[in-house]
């Protein structure tokens, strides 16, 4: 049976390749996807929510939730990253611009549709997530699990030294469902960051006669040049798409039961996840976290999953 996600976004070009996997994976029931503040603003993040659902017009329509905005606002602008509309500048069209619910109800509604049977694929900022436990306080035992991407553990940051993009976002959210009872699972940027897409996945994208070919090959040019110029990498990070795959493949993933929190204050260190790693830890357990993952099985599976949402859409 395929298992029941919500994927809660900020996109993104990584956010959005994540979408273009798992929207057409049989093994995943997409029910909704929630728009977060993050890359983009809120707006932002609902209108290419929107953009990209109805771009890539997959055979089951999930609903939408809207972003709104974060208590503390954004302090980060990724416009040099992603481009100023956040998907490289794509353009992309919307048809009607309707008014979806706010992203935190829809988490609501569809996890008491179905307790303990979702999994939330939290891939922006935690903001949604923790507004849907303030609002509702008995969902996060309600929560099948939470798959979040997010933090670090011993590496260092990408946006402050101590910090990762997601949690430095909205840290006091990231804080309350780190907190929270519901069962969860963190991939961090020290295993996100061990793969790396070189130039050659150009070549192996759909074909420009589908409808995820002609996305995926709008949008990833620029995040390759983003990357050489910010990073003088020559490849992109795609750890949006990684986290999807620990939902649909976790034997490829090696994790440990870890006890985690997060730094809401600190001039240097403000968003940086902290875990208990003595020898004889204080702090009691309360996540899963990907320590490894094997790099090139991972990397073809999200080849597979693209290879796969490009057949679904051929010729459409
Ligand atoms: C995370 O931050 C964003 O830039 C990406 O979309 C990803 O979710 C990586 O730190
Ligand atoms: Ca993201």
């Amino acid at each position: 049976m395929a298992k029941k996600v919500i994927l809660d976004v900020d996109p993104g070009i990584d956010d959005a390749l994540a979408l273009c996997m798992a929207l057409f994976d049989p093994r995943l029931e997409v029910v909704a996807v929630t728009a977060v503040g993050g890359n983009v603003s809120p707006q932002l993040a609902t209108r290419n929510v929107r953009a990209i659902v109805e771009q890539l017009d997959p055979p089951r329509l999930p609903r939408l939730g809207a972003a709104s905005e974060p208590d503390q606002g954004l302090p980060v602008d990724s416009r040099h990253l992603f481009g100023v509309d956040g998907l490289g500048d794509a353009g992309l069209e919307v048809a009607e611009l309707l008014a979806p619910h706010p992203s935190e109800k829809i988490i609501c509604d569809e996890i008491r549709a179905a307790p303990e049977e979702v999994t939330i694929v939290a891939l922006g900022p935690l903001t949604n997530i923790a507004r849907a436990f303030h609002r509702d306080p008995e969902l996060p035992s309600l929560v099948g699990r939470i798959v979040m991407m997010g933090g670090t553990v011993a590496g260092p940051g990408n946006v402050t030294p101590a910090a990762e993009f997601n949690i430095f976002c909205d840290p006091l959210s990231a804080r309350a469902v780190f907190r929270s009872r519901t069962t969860k699972t963190l991939v961090p940027l020290d295993v996100t960051n061990r793969l790396v897409l070189g130039f050659d996945v150009l070549s192996q994208l759909p074909e420009e006669t589908t409808r995820v070919g002609r996305l995926v090959r709008k949008i990833l040019p620029p995040a390759f040049r983003a990357f050489r110029q910010e990073s003088a990498l020559e490849g992109i990070h795609v750890h949006d798409s990684i986290t999807l795959v620990a939902v649909t493949n976790p034997e490829l993933f090696v994790t440990q039961e870890m006890a985690g929190d997060v730094e809401v204050r600190g001039e240097l260190t403000m968003g940086a996840t902290v875990f208990d790693r003595r020898r004889v830890p204080a702090w009691r357990h309360n996540m899963e976290v990907a320590v490894d993952m094997d790099v090139h099985k991972v990397a073809q599976q999200i080849l597979r999953n693209l290879a796969h949402a490009g057949k679904s859409t051929e010729g459409l």
